[in-house]
């Protein structure tokens, strides 16, 4: 069969949809200036699908020190790989302002967060070593442990007792080849909120031997006191040996970082090959990361002002009723039930009729008949938006309740 034949004909999951849904429920346009509200089809919309959580996107210091970069620097510098001959004094200073508020020895850039955890759990493992790993892992990391050559273990979402289950089979399993383990799991789960059991996770290792890596991308600037992350909040920072924050959320920005103990960070200066082999980060992006994490820890009243918009939004949708799980962080899941056509009328309803823009995500991401509206709050959100944002929420579950949605709403796209 010829290869191009076959993938118009199965064209994935997501894709078989592309016709109906491309540019209103995927690929939407945003523009405008970035923050709670922009324009959506011509239309000004409140906007809670951006991961702009402490509003620095917008903040005139991040606008000033990103055109000056750009201006001092150009975008094409540096014009290689890191170990080849894009290496930089500023590069070199934002891994050590990283590792210094990560109370880590040493830190290392990564051009993506998504490439550089992913090429991360290539490098510190070999075939003799065990990925033991949270089943709710991002794509990342479940993309890193294809990479791995050795046995994995996957234990059910922060089920700590499965875990030790994991662990003893992996500890016996390590015992045979001569390797060792790798924990991995997520500060903040990204879609439903709720923490990785961090300090639990680090109990175990009084029983057994392993290191743990954290995908810290949701908790990296809006957890623990000074916005260290999850493990700050869970006051375990020591125990988390390798900790992976991404530029994408907080600092609305792109690129990321791993830091942990100065050999290992070594290690994977030699070892990455997503960061040997590509270019590096550009210096603006260099130039704008030191600037926000400047900010990040100059101006705690961004993260409150987060944590005021977080607070407000999800007591009063508890208050209204609303399922949001078990989230302990912004990320802010909202759980309905309906079918996928009622979920699409309600999305329709709420950007068309309430101007409000949030992420929808259904079956097969969550069990079938259930519908998952996604916020995420941020500092420049207000709590006139929340009030907004609750009685149009009320209003929708409401109509879905009295089976509103089952009726087919104007073909949008
Ligand atoms: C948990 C988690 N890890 C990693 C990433 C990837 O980060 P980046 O956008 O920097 O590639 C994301 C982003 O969606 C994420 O949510």
């Amino acid at each position: 069969m010829d290869l191009f034949e076959k993938l118009k004909l199965n064209r994935g999951p997501l894709g078989s949809y592309a016709k109906d849904v491309h540019g209103y429920f995927t690929f939407p346009k945003l523009e405008g200036e970035i923050g709670p509200r922009m324009v959506f089809r011509g239309k000004e919309v409140l906007n809670w699908s951006l991961n702009n959580y402490l509003g620095l996107a917008n903040h005139p210091e991040v606008r000033k020190a990103d055109a000056q970069g750009a201006a001092d620097y150009g975008n094409a510098l540096p014009m290689g790989a890191r170990m080849m001959s894009g290496n930089s004094d500023l590069h070199e200073k934002l891994e050590a302002e990283l590792a210094k508020f990560e109370k880590k020895e040493d830190a290392i850039l990564v051009n993506y967060g998504y490439q550089g955890i992913m090429s991360a759990i290539d490098a510190l493992v070999d075939r003799h070593d065990v990925i033991v790993y949270d089943s709710e892992s991002h794509a990342c990391i479940i993309d890193g442990v294809r990479l791995h050559m050795g046995k994995r273990f996957v234990y059910p979402h922060n089920d700590i007792r499965n875990l030790e289950t994991q662990l003893e089979r992996a500890t016996k399993l390590v015992q045979d080849t001569n390797g060792a383990i790798l924990v991995i799991t997520e500060g903040v789960f990204g879609m439903s909120g709720d923490q990785g059991k961090l300090a639990e996770i680090v109990e175990l290792k009084k029983k057994f031997q392993f290191r743990l890596l954290v995908d810290d991308a949701h908790g990296f600037g809006t957890m623990g006191k000074t916005g260290a992350g999850a493990s700050e909040e869970q006051n375990c920072m020591d125990g988390v040996d390798i900790y992976f924050g991404t530029f994408a959320k907080s600092m609305a920005l792109i690129g990321g970082f791993i830091a942990g103990d100065a050999q290992v960070i070594e290690f994977l200066r030699y070892n990455m090959r997503s960061q040997i082999f590509a270019k590096a980060l550009p210096m603006p992006l260099v130039v704008g990361a030191l600037k926000r994490l400047e900010l990040l820890q100059t101006q705690p009243e961004l993260k409150d002002n987060l944590w005021k918009i977080v607070n407000a939004l999800q007591s009063a949708l508890k208050k209204e009723g609303f399922d949001i799980g078990n989230t302990q962080s912004p990320v802010t899941p909202v759980f309905l039930n309906g079918s996928i056509p009622e979920a699409a009328n309600l999305i329709y309803d709420l950007r068309e009729n309430f101007n409000i823009f949030c992420s929808m995500v259904v079956y097969p991401v969550v069990p079938k008949g259930v519908i998952m509206l996604r916020l995420i709050p941020t500092a420049v959100h207000t709590l006139d938006d929340v009030e907004y944002t609750i009685k149009a929420f009320s209003s929708i579950k409401d109509k879905l309740k009295a089976g509103h949605y089952e009726r087919a709403m104007e073909k949008v796209v």
